[in-house]
């Protein structure tokens, strides 16, 4: 079905524990956005694991690419193109919704787009009717990477920065592992350290004002250990919301002090951000009160497309078609270290 709004794409992401589908319109609009997520089983063993992710995503693929039809009032037979994510992840992850996405497209005969994960990330904050991909410095923050990158239009792209150890969404779930918290941490933290205070301990913002764009996070993740040690257990308990709200402080002060300096070196005057670390309650404050003050423009991709789903993977598809990309051969593999750029 192709009309003015372009054929519809049906996307496909499981490139860690989120199975999810999507039907995205050729022009962008999102018509359905389905996610099945994985956390309740991966929660007893604290992380995510591998094994586990692929055999959920088997199980629940089905049911989320019908829902995902239903949701959007289509049939098969309306889809004109077929997406996935092919990297980066999990191997054994990317391969359930990768190879689903190929065999569709095969047996319906419609044209397949591989995406990077990265690049799905990366255009979120223009999705839901924020126009298209135009100048902006983008920063990227998830559970597996944190890039700054400045954005001169669809696919031209340079990298200014990127973290040298964890990821920012490492730090939040390592930080909430060391403070008791159930995974995933992130959201755990967020929530707990509404009742806190920021200032209650002192942690390091490392690398702010180190005259470039890279972040690091593992100084940090090692101070909270130090500090809980000299705490004895009642103590933790007791100053639990205190801790993790100066913990996130100082996450979210090298975020934003790098967010600044990233649009000060370009002369950028808009910034996007994206990634699950961009649903956090006070970076997106602390983002918004800077936009406020400093009269930049501020596209925080939406709460649904911040974390992981397959809308920002068909959006990114609808991209490739508008632009005339081709279409990716059926023959090429996923690629789990797959990089949005110059090989970073
Ligand atoms: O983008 P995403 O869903 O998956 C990756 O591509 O990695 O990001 C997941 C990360 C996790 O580290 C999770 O703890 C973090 O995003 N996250 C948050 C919040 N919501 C999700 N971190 C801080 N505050 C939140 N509200
Ligand atoms: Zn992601």
């Amino acid at each position: 079905m192709t009309d003015a709004a372009g054929p519809l794409v049906l996307a496909i992401e499981t490139s860690c524990d989120e199975t999810a589908a999507a039907v995205v319109r050729g022009d962008g609009v999102v018509l359905s956005n389905e996610v099945a997520s994985q956390v309740l089983r991966h929660r007893p063993y604290g992380g995510v694991v591998p094994e586990l992710a692929s055999r959920e995503h088997n199980l629940a693929l089905r049911p989320v690419i019908a829902g995902s039809l239903e949701q959007a009032g289509i049939a098969l037979a309306d889809v004109g193109i077929i997406a996935a994510t092919a990297g980066p992840g999990l191997a054994s992850s990317l391969l359930i919704g990768h190879t689903a996405a190929k065999a569709l497209s095969l047996a319906c005969r419609l044209p397949f787009y591989p995406v990077n994960h990265l690049e799905g990330h990366l255009w979120s904050p223009f999705m839901g009717g924020a126009g298209p991909p135009r100048p902006c410095v983008a920063l990227i923050v998830s559970g597996g990477h944190t890039l700054l990158v400045a954005v001169e239009g669809y696919g031209r792209c340079r990298m200014l920065g990127t973290t040298r150890d964890d990821a920012a969404g490492e730090a939040f779930d390592k930080g909430a592992k060391l403070l008791g918290l159930p995974y995933p941490g992130g959201p755990e933290l967020d929530r707990l350290s509404a009742g806190g205070d920021p200032e209650a301990f002192a942690f390091p913002r490392s690398m702010v004002g180190s005259g470039d764009h890279d972040f690091s996070f593992s100084g940090l993740k090692t101070s909270l250990r130090y500090r809980l040690e000299k705490l004895s257990p009642a103590e933790r308990s007791e100053r639990s919301a205190d801790l993790c709200a100066s913990y996130q402080a100082a996450i979210v002060d090298i975020l934003v002090e790098k967010a600044e300096a990233g649009l000060r070196t370009t002369g950028s005057t808009c910034l996007a951000v994206s990634g699950g670390v961009s649903r956090n309650r006070l970076l997106r404050t602390r983002l918004q009160e800077m936009a406020r003050k400093s009269g930049f423009e501020l596209l925080l991709a939406e709460p649904d497309f911040a974390t992981d789903n397959a809308a920002m993977i068909g959006f990114t598809a609808a991209l490739k078609w508008r632009h005339g990309e081709e279409t990716g051969p059926l023959e090429r593999d996923i690629d789990p270290n797959l990089k949005l750029m110059d090989g970073r």
